[in-house]
């Protein structure tokens, strides 16, 4: 496969040009990489009008990924969720309100567009033992209860998966469902992108979603900040039609080269001998999550390249992450409960190795857990106007019946404890004690 955006700011950067636009470092190495970060010059290509070396790499992706569209974000899935937004919303059927119906494990970004295009949300709440912010299954019968009940269609439905601890949603079911009620389904696939390229795939593209998501950089070899927006074959004419203009809304007008070539040469990466390293790489992350279950230790159930460990009574989760970091690993989120670690075929095997003998065997035993009060709850602002009123920080031990103003995250996972516009329940200061937030921003209202 052709790498057409790095073959040319590899030319350039070779060309002997002088360089009288920006990056106002002109080529000269500070960094490292400067000689080829470009920007949107003559024979560049401009990412929200993408006619040539961009639009023609972005081709590739759309190949490779077996969409309608595959268009590049430079700006994470963070940028492409507030896309996706606009677009359900310009989709919509009716006059009223816009509305959305989620899974309640969503990450911040998708409150931040509910604050940008002033939709409201109805919130699909995780039901039986729940130990963690970071999971919510739905079911399609929960889903289906849901959309029946409503008096009118939601613009769509937004399910997180794989969710932070490594979930996954049925969104062949979910989507059925969708369909069945005249809405569309928008999956955050931020963790997911390589689901592409399982055998077979368990790609939301290839399951039914309608637009979904993919942060490259999170589990693909691509820089922080490459993602991809996908659009399917099946999605409404309008998505293909203003994706664009849709990412541009919420994006820099100078957009990174360095992490479009970094999309762009992974193209390359992901037509060659990827799906093969990747089924290597599956084998042995299956092979120590036996050996670290014949250790004692508990796993949870996850996509196939987390490692999520559960924690032993007499640990939590950030007690093993503190292990792990004596021992020189780093693992990409820990919560009193849970550690997870992220693996690609870009790890080696002395990395697992490493990891099962910095674990060691667990002695511990594992008993009934609490579940987390994580429960429907009274808003009485929308997430805009909350984020728009008079404010002020309280310590979030006296946050019980105020008004939730910003969102009160802990970040990773960045997903909400409290929405803006929702009355902080006492359930929610437990969370709050729990996730370790101290400081919470609320309304400001008279008698408090
Ligand atoms: C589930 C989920 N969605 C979206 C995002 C945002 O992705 P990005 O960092 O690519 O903007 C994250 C980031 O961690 C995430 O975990």
């Amino acid at each position: 496969m052709q790498t057409p955006l790095y073959d040319f700011m590899k030319a350039y950067a070779e060309s002997g040009f002088t360089r009288f636009h920006m990056p106002g470092h002109k080529g000269k190495k500070f960094v490292g990489y400067e000689d080829i970060d470009i920007t949107e010059f003559y024979g560049a290509d401009s990412l929200y009008e993408a006619d040539g070396i961009i639009a023609a790499s972005e081709q590739n992706a759309t190949n490779l990924f077996g969409t309608k569209n595959t268009f590049y974000s430079a700006e994470g899935s963070s940028q492409c969720i507030r896309a996706m937004m606009y677009l359900a919303m310009i989709n919509k059927k009716g006059t009223s309100r816009p509305k959305i119906v989620a899974a309640r494990n969503v990450h911040k970004s998708f409150i931040y567009a509910a604050t940008l295009l002033d939709f409201d949300i109805v919130w699909l709440w995780p039901k039986g033992d729940i130990r963690s912010l970071c999971s919510c299954e739905v079911s399609r019968d929960d889903l289906e209860d849901t959309l029946r009940n409503m008096e009118e269609t939601p613009a769509a439905v937004y399910i997180t998966s794989p969710d932070y601890l490594g979930g996954m949603a049925d969104i062949k079911g979910l989507s059925e469902v969708c369909h069945k009620y005249g809405t569309i389904l928008i999956v955050d696939n931020a963790h997911g992108a390589y689901l592409k390229f399982l055998t077979p795939s368990l790609h939301p593209m290839d399951l039914g979603a309608d637009i979904c998501c993919d942060s490259a950089h999170k589990t693909l070899p691509v820089v922080t900040g490459g993602a991809y927006l996908h659009i399917s074959k099946d999605a409404p004419e309008s998505f293909g039609e203003y994706a664009k203009y849709a990412l541009a809304l919420f994006g820099s007008t100078s957009p990174s080269y360095l992490i479009m070539a970094s999309l762009d040469l992974c193209n390359k990466y992901l037509s060659e001998s990827y799906k093969e390293r990747l089924e290597k790489t599956i084998g042995v992350i299956e092979d120590c999550k036996e050996i670290l279950k014949t250790n004692g230790w508990q796993l949870e159930k996850t996509d196939p390249l987390k490692i999520t460990i559960s924690a032993p009574d007499g640990m939590t989760g950030l007690g093993i992450a503190d292990i792990l970091r004596r021992n020189r690993i780093e693992c990409e989120y820990s919560d009193p409960e849970y550690v997870v670690l992220m693996a690609t075929p870009e790890n080696n095997e002395e990395d697992f190795s490493r990891l099962i003998n910095s674990l060691g065997k667990n002695e511990r035993a594992y008993s009934d857990k609490i579940s987390l009060p994580i429960k429907n709850t009274e808003s009485v602002m929308t997430v805009r106007n909350a984020v728009f009123s008079e404010h002020e920080m309280i310590s979030s031990k006296d946050g019980y019946g105020r008004i939730c103003r910003e969102l009160t995250v802990a970040c990773p996972p960045a997903i909400p404890i409290a929405v803006p516009g929702e009355i902080i329940s006492e359930d929610m200061v437990k969370l709050f004690e729990y996730y370790g937030v101290e400081n919470i921003n609320v309304v400001k209202q008279a008698g408090f």
